[in-house]
């Protein structure tokens, strides 16, 4: 058996840089209600979300995501040449293949990176902040960039009263490389596959297109969702799942700064911060208000906001957790770069 070289990266990883990409467009509830017989009311009280954004034609999962890498490599101090992987979150690329990871590397300029989708729903960002971070600790590339990107509004059944006023569309995206201090705690993720109808594509592609012999639907498949189920589970069992994140990296509450939770509701927002107890001092990420839930995305952009408005300084500790279909769940501590 011939001995096999091995190779190890760096001693730990961190962010880098961050970056985001809104859409133009700014829809508000009174632009929603009449097709979902609801009211602008009934939104704000049931999620919090005041104006969502929906990206207009010209605002592609490759655009918004090209975009928003940009922004996190200038800000990570880096070329795009330097980049040598690209992991990109998205449910909403609606071409099977290739990877659309494949396209924003080479758009970026980077050197011939690694580049792949992954497909975790809401909380994709986050486990791509989980692969990167060991990526760069196994050696397997220096430089790792993450982005989260959705355009759900190609998915979104505008007449469903329980989508379509609560997901959006943007890019946000993160640059993780190598660190002398540990900048990225362990990842505490995992999914629940017992749920996996509480959030899905409607149909299967192959229901739509069909057969020769057997003609398909022809409709656009959609997101659907059981949204008091997912409410339930979210506002109670990711807490603990925070709370985990914070264990595993040997942070207590009062050394936490930050808490950016993926951006579904408001609601939940508030009854995990309840439920984990967290201490005043803690600033929140509340971006739905003003993007809605957009899914993968969320995360990066809430967290690009919160460091633009000085809500999260360089230096500080924060929380990052995300949830969604599957369902499936990650979490993990950084330090804010
Ligand atoms: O991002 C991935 C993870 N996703 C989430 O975390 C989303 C989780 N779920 C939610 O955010 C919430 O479930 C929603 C905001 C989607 C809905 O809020 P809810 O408090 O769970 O409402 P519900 O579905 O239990 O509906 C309450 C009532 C019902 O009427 P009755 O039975 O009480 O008379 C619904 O028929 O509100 C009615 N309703 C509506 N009314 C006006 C349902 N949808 C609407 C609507 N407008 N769009």
């Amino acid at each position: 058996m011939a001995a096999i070289t091995s190779r190890s990266g760096a001693p730990y990883a961190r962010i880098m840089g961050v970056g985001a990409y809104r859409p133009v467009r700014i829809v508000p509830n009174s632009d929603v209600v009449e097709a979902i017989d609801s009211s602008d009311e009934w939104i704000q009280q049931r999620s919090g979300i005041k104006t969502r954004r929906w990206a207009g034609p010209d605002e592609s999962v490759q655009m918004m995501s090209v975009e928003a890498s940009r922004i996190a490599i200038e800000r990570a101090g880096l070329d795009a040449s330097q980049i040598d992987c690209v992991v990109v979150a998205t449910v909403s690329h609606l071409l099977q293949t290739p990877a659309v990871a494949t396209a924003i590397a080479h758009e970026l300029g980077t050197d011939h990176a690694a580049a792949f989708d992954i497909s975790a729903a809401c909380s994709g960002f986050c486990h791509g902040i989980a692969l990167a971070s060991d990526i760069v600790r196994a050696g397997s590339a220096e430089h790792v960039l993450v982005v989260g990107v959705e355009r759900l509004t190609d998915i979104l059944d505008l007449t469903d009263r329980g989508t379509a006023f609560i997901f959006a569309d943007g890019a946000g995206a993160a640059v993780v490389g190598p660190s002398d201090t540990p900048g990225i705690g362990p990842v505490v993720w995992g999914s629940d596959g017992e749920q996996f109808d509480l959030i899905r594509q409607r149909e299967d592609w192959r229901d739509v297109v069909g057969s020769p012999e057997v003609p398909g639907s022809g409709v656009m498949p959609h997101l659907t969702m059981q949204g008091n189920s997912v409410f339930r589970w979210a506002s109670f069992a990711m807490a603990k799942i925070g709370q985990q994140a914070l264990d595993a990296a040997g942070v207590g509450l009062d050394d936490l700064d930050v808490f950016v939770p993926h951006q579904a509701n408001m609601r939940i927002i508030d009854a995990m911060a309840r439920s984990m107890k967290l201490p005043d001092t803690v600033r929140i990420a509340r971006d739905v208000a003003d993007q809605g839930n957009s899914s993968a995305a969320s995360v990066p952009l809430a967290l690009d906001r919160m460091m633009a408005e000085g809500d999260a300084r360089s230096g500080d500790t924060a929380l990052l957790i995300a949830f969604g279909a599957g369902l499936s769940y990650a979490a993990q501590v950084v330090t804010i770069p």
